[in-house]
């Protein structure tokens, strides 16, 4: 199969963003396809989350053009973003500590009563976005969290990133972006995180995964994007290249010419 004639689920072309002298995208290119675990993977500063942010409708770049399924997207917005079926968790976890479970899953986006009460006087209809809160956890196979009405500050690390995932997965979107989401967590909870991003490529989801982690980027990306210095530096798989390639391209010590950057092996 060559990935050429599919069209992306997102599209990035030559992206710029700058915050004063600084540069985060200098011409950034990213193409995720569909059903697929894209890795983003650089140094410190290397844009990863910038470049990202574009997609999430969190920035709006300075140059370059986005694409969601081949249409040309502006985003004013991270809703927006999410109307387009994108979905994404932040660095910083953009969950509320004080409320439970359910009320994070439905936040901004809260059920109403059927009829009268939800229509005139806005009542939330708590009973059904606990059960379909449920239901959605236990779909992403998260069964560790036991009580939809706990308080998420009583969370885990891992269960917590469990919420936000679940709450990105929940929603009928097509692509999922999640920054670096097992930088705080421990070895069992980096693994479950990482089993429900399979199982969300399993379900047909566009995945982007943004980690450190070398040996979790190679265990569940199919391809793995290398960003340098505001810049896409390489594509690799992980059959293509090994850890120690992919660490030499983000640190320059290895450069891949434009031309082979889609897919080519390094080596
Ligand atoms: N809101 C901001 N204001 C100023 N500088 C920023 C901002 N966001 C990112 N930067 C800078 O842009 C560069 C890229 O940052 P970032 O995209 O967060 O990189 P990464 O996620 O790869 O670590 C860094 O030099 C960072 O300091
Ligand atoms: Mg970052």
């Amino acid at each position: 199969m060559t990935t050429a004639t599919i069209t992306p689920v997102l599209q990035g072309h030559d992206l710029v963003k700058t915050f004063g002298r600084v540069v985060a995208l200098d011409g950034a290119n990213l193409e995720l396809y569909p059903g697929e675990v894209l890795a983003v993977v650089g140094d410190n500063g290397a844009g990863k989350s910038s470049l990202i942010k574009c997609f999430a409708g969190a920035h709006t770049p300075d140059a370059g053009e986005l694409f969601v399924m081949g249409e040309r997207v502006e985003f004013k917005s991270t809703n927006e973003a999410r109307r387009h079926g994108v979905e994404t968790v932040f660095q910083t976890l953009a969950v509320s500590p004080a409320l439970d479970i359910a009320s994070n899953l439905y936040l901004g986006r809260e059920q109403r009563k059927p009829g009268f009460m939800g229509k005139v006087f806005r009542t939330l209809d708590k009973k059904k976005m606990r059960q379909d809160s449920a239901q959605h956890l236990k779909d992403l196979g998260i069964s560790t969290l036991q009580n939809i009405t706990q308080a998420v500050e009583t969370l885990s690390g891992g269960q917590r990133q469990a919420v936000a995932v679940a709450r990105a997965a929940a929603f009928g979107s097509q692509v999922i972006i999640l920054d670096e989401p097992t930088a705080a967590l421990g070895v069992n909870e980096s693994a479950r995180v990482l089993r429900m991003i399979q199982d969300l490529r399993d379900r047909g989801l566009s995945v982007v995964l943004i980690s450190h982690n070398m040996p979790q980027v190679f265990e569940v990306a199919d391809r793995i994007h290398v960003a340098r210095l505001g810049k896409r530096a390489a594509v690799v798989t992980p059959q293509s290249a090994s850890m120690n390639d992919v660490v030499a391209i983000m640190t320059g010590a290895m450069t891949v010419p434009v031309e082979e950057q889609q897919l080519t092996p390094v080596r």
